[in-house]
């Protein structure tokens, strides 16, 4: 590797917790990216942890995620080159808001849900303020630091689940993970300095979208390398069930209904990814729009619908496709992670084309055919 190819892993991609997260797949996935990639996409990107990796490389990085709080996130460390948040940007944060009475959905919806009522009304009240901020990076990066503190702050880092109050008063518990029971503005200032640290300008202009990737793959031209690491469907999937407090949040949302004991929002987004009716002829919609992106890198789990063999087949019809796999000794690697389950990157290439001699005249023959 040459220098400059070093020269921005100085900088640390702030840990997220997200579940199929890849950051501590990042050395290995590395080792797949083909040479002399100008542009990339990391069109399912989560937490960004891919994209911020693409960054680093030196890529023009465009990344995109169908859930607003992970475009967030893609806005404040991908796209943005330089801009952080400083004490006063804090100080409006922090200040008792005017339009109190307008922001008042997560204390009406997540109080003794998620929230006593004073962290709720703390939320809304800095939810109120974030659009005073006079940048569109300052106030994702506002989003993206927020959001992060809350997935501290709540049990297990999701909120699928109606325990996290009930955790928050268990001693046990909270010797083992402070964070239960600190107010989410002590998490906000003591991790913000990390995702200003990680702001840095790597000379290209990235890119953060925030659409169901086969709206958006018609509109972009131009790239080298595409990253898929869609919902590994049948097994975890059901990422507006985990994180709908976070979307809620973001969006603020004014025309939803909030459902069940988790008061998850309704109607969800569409994703084409997460269900079993939907995925096959969602990955075919996707690998026919990327017909002109020429390799590929595709994230899979062995846990996940279709199968690893069936799910090469699909892949097969569009590019030549090895195998690499990666086994979880502990279940430390994010969603479907568990012991034993294996990570799965298909390296997806262009086919190679044949030269077939008829009668002295040259005849190309693609494989698909
Ligand atoms: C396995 S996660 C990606 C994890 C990511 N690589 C990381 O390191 O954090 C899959 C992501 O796909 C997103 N997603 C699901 N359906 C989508 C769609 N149709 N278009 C774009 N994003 C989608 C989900 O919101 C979720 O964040």
């Amino acid at each position: 590797m040459l220098f400059e190819e070093y020269q921005y892993f100085n900088y640390q991609f702030p840990e997220p917790q997200y579940l199929g997260a890849k950051h501590t797949l990042l050395p290995w996935i590395n080792q797949f990216i083909p040479k002399n990639v100008s542009t990339a996409i990391d069109a399912f990107a989560g937490s960004q942890s891919v994209s911020y990796l693409f960054k680093q490389l030196g890529f023009k990085t465009i990344t995109n995620d169908f859930l607003n709080f992970n475009n967030q996130i893609g806005l404040s460390l991908i796209e943005n080159k330089k801009i952080k948040l400083t004490k006063d940007d804090l100080q409006l944060l922090f200040q008792p808001s005017k339009s109190k009475d307008a922001f008042d959905l997560i204390e009406n919806t997540f109080t003794e849900v998620f929230f006593e009522k004073s962290e709720a009304t703390f939320l809304d009240n800095f939810r109120a303020n974030i659009p005073l901020l006079d940048n569109l990076y300052k106030q994702a990066l506002a989003f993206t630091v927020i959001n992060r503190s809350m997935t501290r702050k709540i049990t297990m880092g999701h909120f699928g689940h109606t325990q996290a109050l009930v955790y928050a008063s268990n001693p046990e518990r909270i010797k083992r993970n402070r964070s239960l029971v600190r107010p989410i503005k002590e998490i906000f200032e003591e991790i913000l300095p990390k995702y200003n640290n990680a702001i840095f300008d790597n000379k290209r202009e990235n890119q953060s979208y925030n659409q169901n990737i086969l709206e958006l793959l018609p509109n972009i031209k131009n790239i080298d390398l595409a990253y898929f690491d869609p919902p590994y469907c049948d097994s975890h999937a059901d990422y507006q069930g985990f994180y709908h407090l976070l979307e809620t949040y973001t969006e603020y949302w004014k025309d939803k209904e909030f459902v069940n004991g988790i008061k998850r929002y309704e109607p969800q987004r569409v994703s084409g990814f997460d269900k079993k009716r939907d995925v096959i002829a969602s990955f075919e919609k996707l690998f026919g729009l990327s017909e002109e992106i020429p390799h590929w890198l595709i994230s899979y789990n062995n846990r996940s619908y279709p199968g690893i063999e069936e799910f090469e087949k699909l892949i097969s019809k569009y590019r030549d496709v090895k195998v690499e796999v990666k086994t979880y000794q502990n279940g430390r690697g994010g969603k479907g992670s568990v012991a034993g389950s294996q990570e799965i990157l298909f390296v997806c290439n262009p086919k190679k084309k044949h030269f077939v001699s008829t009668n002295h005249k040259e005849q190309l023959i693609d494989e698909r055919f």
